[in-house]
């Protein structure tokens, strides 16, 4: 009965799956002091009223609260940052996750004297059955990303993108409060903080359909994923949000392009196109930004249409600057054409990143 033990469970919309749940984990009380600690992040459909009520005649049972819905790992990294086990344990709510493996996870952690084990849906003896063929096509492709991207010792893990896995909390502490939780995927976050210092192992993990609801897994989760990738590769030096931002940007110079060209296609000058298509360049990587850069920090109705006005004018300063520096480059520094106009394209885009992120998204 010693071994004190905390499951941490995020739930976002999983009123009718968290019940069925907590019943099947209570009977782990039999074998270890448990605490149960559901996560939950404002949701709509009574998720947190329910697990209030339950709590009432269930004193294992706690409940986080959290106002202004901010993600999956930052639910997590709260739960477990709160947990007073020695060992905690992370799973889905939504039933997906065998309650079985729960001990399974544990006693191997505990025996083989470990720091992390993971809930693998890729080991030999695990089965599949949730998952679309897209899906775990999908997740083996992340999976080969994450595994290039992560320290060498974790190479040989098979399932860096679960959601289950459990941790010794003393040791692992420090490690928890680094990890960046602009991001859905805790578990790869924590591997990458952890610079392959961890002795982890993993067990199989049968993964179920779900019973209720559906899945939260968006186009900006994918995205997410790919910035932290990309974070990794840049030895974590340049911010998340930088990159995105970045990214985004890219994808406005196609924008600019293609609208320059259409735009002469129906008999406009270049002179004539070039504005419209720097605003439309503009507006769009605004409203890409709005949608996955900040958007914990989102834009919507009339504040979006006044962020726009924002953002064009935040973007509208370096323009000129742009050709300021670029001219000052060229006929004191070099008179190299290329460097002069990169070290322009820098400078606006340090700029914009800092200013938009400051004026139109109001964050630090
Ligand atoms: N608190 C909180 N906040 N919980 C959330 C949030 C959130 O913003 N988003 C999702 N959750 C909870 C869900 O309620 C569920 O219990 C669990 O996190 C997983 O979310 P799903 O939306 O069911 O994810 P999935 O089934 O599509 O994704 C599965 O596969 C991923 C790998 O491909 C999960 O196992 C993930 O954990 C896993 O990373
Ligand atoms: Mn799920």
């Amino acid at each position: 009965m010693g071994l004190r033990v905390s499951i941490v469970l995020p739930t976002y919309n999983e009123r009718g799956n968290i019940e069925p749940l907590l019943a099947q984990l209570l009977p782990l009380q039999q074998h270890y002091n448990l605490e149960l600690l559901v996560v939950d992040d404002d949701s709509a459909d009574g998720t947190a009223e329910r697990v209030r009520e339950l709590a009432h005649t269930e004193p294992r049972l706690r409940l986080i609260r959290r106002v202004g819905r901010s993600g999956l790992a930052s639910a997590i990294k709260e739960g477990l940052l709160d947990a007073t086990g020695d060992v905690a344990l992370v799973m889905d709510s939504d039933g997906q996750h065998e309650p079985g493996a729960v001990q399974r996870a544990i006693e191997r952690l505990v025996d083989s004297d470990l720091d992390l084990v993971i809930g693998s849906r890729f080991h030999p003896e695990a089965e599949i059955h949730g998952l679309s063929g897209r899906r775990e096509r999908g997740s083996t492709w992340a999976n080969a990303s994450a595994r290039f991207s992560l320290p060498q010792p974790y190479s040989q893990l098979s399932d860096y993108m679960s959601g289950f896995f459990a941790l010794r909390l003393e040791p692992l502490l420090p490690l928890i409060r680094a990890v960046d939780v602009n991001g859905f995927k805790f578990l790869y976050e924590l591997l990458a903080v952890s610079k392959g210092r961890l002795r982890t192992a993993e067990v199989p993990l049968s993964f179920q359909p779900r019973s209720y609801g559906s899945s939260k897994l968006d186009l900006a989760i994918f995205w997410d994923f790919l910035i932290s990738i990309l974070h990794s590769l840049s030895l974590r030096l340049l911010p998340r949000r930088a990159i995105s931002f970045g990214l985004v940007g890219l994808s406005g110079v196609v924008v600019q392009l293609l609208v320059t060209q259409i735009l002469m296609l129906g008999g406009l000058g270049f002179e004539q196109a070039l504005p419209f298509a720097v605003v439309a360049a503009a507006s769009s990587n605004y409203l890409i930004n709005n949608a996955l850069t900040f958007r914990f920090q989102r834009l919507q109705g009339l504040a979006l249409l006044r962020g726009l006005l924002k953002f064009l004018l935040v973007a509208s300063l370096p323009v000129l600057a742009n050709v300021g520096l670029a001219s000052a480059y060229y006929s004191f520094v070099s008179r190299d054409t290329l460097w002069a106009q990169l070290a322009g394209i820098l400078v606006v885009f340090v700029w914009n990143y800092a200013a938009s992120s400051r004026f139109v998204w109001n964050t630090p």
